[in-house]
């Protein structure tokens, strides 16, 4: 990118409620089976937040280990992004929560409603702010609440989904810069596929939206599935030809994790070795926008990258959205 200022990635975390729902639990709460489930998706468990925990609460816990590890304080930040499309209400924001909790009191906060591409959006919108010299450090979170707001007594999605938090601190860096490329992109004219459609200004809650379980998410799997492979792929080669670079030259990719035949043929479709693809929706189901970056910190973590490594990010979801970066860690 041609701008004077870069990108530093600081730091990542990542939280998990403890509670773990098994495929083996769901066969007692809807007709399903763990092969089923397995097969079909390559989920195995997700984990679900205590009654007490709303989204900024799984945010929090992530953005403290992050800061931590960059060894700033929440009274350094000057923004903080949450991504998520379960906030803990419609306002005040969820990033308003997440503020309050860190005592970050020179940031200015918001969310950031693109549902699964929500990250690599946040991570676009942050990065433009400090190299424009609008804010130095921000912090970018991926958090969802999905368990909330899915309907417990539909088997075509609550298989799929889990909650979870992730955290990324970014900086300025006058030297290098690890945000190579970013590719976004939209089309609203795929808004009745993967849709919550009650309880907000089309169908405000009334007892009926209510009996009619219309404040639950509603999918249309196999549609969406086939546009999310295009998608995704479009996602990862775009944001490659952006960067000026081959598959080869990329040490992990980091797909959405909403389902492994998803998966398979993103790395099919690029020639990835297995070992250079990040997973994690085996333990964590598709979390929406917090599936790369927790991806991601359990990678840096277990240290399969490292410094300098360039890191593939590519995402779809609801809108439909979809997103592709290139990192430099
Ligand atoms: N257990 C057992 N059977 C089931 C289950 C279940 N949990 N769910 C559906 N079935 C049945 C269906 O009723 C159907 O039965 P029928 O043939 O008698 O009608 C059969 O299994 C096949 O159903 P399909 O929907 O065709 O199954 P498919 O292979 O497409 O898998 C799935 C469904 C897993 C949802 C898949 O379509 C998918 O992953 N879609 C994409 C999801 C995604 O990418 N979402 C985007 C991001 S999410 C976000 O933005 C919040």
């Amino acid at each position: 990118m041609d701008s004077k200022i870069g990108i530093r990635i600081m730091a990542t975390g990542r939280y998990f409620p403890d509670k773990i729902l098994t495929n083996h639990d769901l066969e007692k709460m809807v007709e399903t089976s763990d092969a089923w489930i397995t097969e079909r998706t390559g989920i195995k468990q997700r984990r679900i937040a205590e009654s007490h925990q709303a989204t900024s609460d799984l945010a929090t816990e992530a953005a403290r280990i992050a800061l931590k590890k960059a060894a700033i304080s929440g009274e350094d930040l000057d923004g903080i992004i949450v991504a998520t499309i379960t906030p803990d209400m419609f306002f005040p924001s969820t990033a308003c929560f997440v503020q309050k909790n860190l005592g970050a009191k020179k940031s200015f906060a918001f969310d950031l409603s693109a549902a699964c591409s929500g990250f690599i959006y946040s991570l676009g919108v942050a990065a433009g702010l400090i190299r424009n010299e609008v804010a130095r450090y921000i912090l970018v979170i991926g958090a969802e609440t999905l368990s909330r707001f899915t309907d417990w007594q539909d088997r075509n999605t609550c298989v799929l989904f889990g909650d979870a938090a992730g955290a990324m601190v970014l900086g300025p860096n006058y030297d290098d810069d690890s945000l190579l490329s970013l590719y976004l992109r939209a089309d609203g004219s795929y808004h009745n596929l993967l849709y919550m459609p009650g309880g907000a200004s089309r169908n405000p809650a009334t007892p009926q939206t209510v009996s009619s379980r219309l404040h639950y998410m509603k999918m249309e799997g196999r549609e969406v599935f086939k546009v999310a492979v295009t998608k995704m792929e479009e996602a990862a080669e775009k944001a490659l030809e952006l960067a000026n670079l081959k598959s080869s030259d990329i040490a992990l990719l980091i797909p959405h994790q909403a389902n492994m035949r998803i998966i398979e043929a993103l790395i099919k479709r690029f020639g990835f070795p297995r070992e250079k693809v990040a997973i994690n929706l085996d333990r964590y189901g598709n979390t929406s926008a917090a599936t790369i970056i927790t991806a991601l910190d359990e990678a840096i973590e277990q240290k399969r990258v490292k410094h300098g490594d360039k890191v593939l990010m590519a995402a779809f979801g609801g809108g439909f959205t979809w997103a592709g970066a290139v990192i430099k860690l």
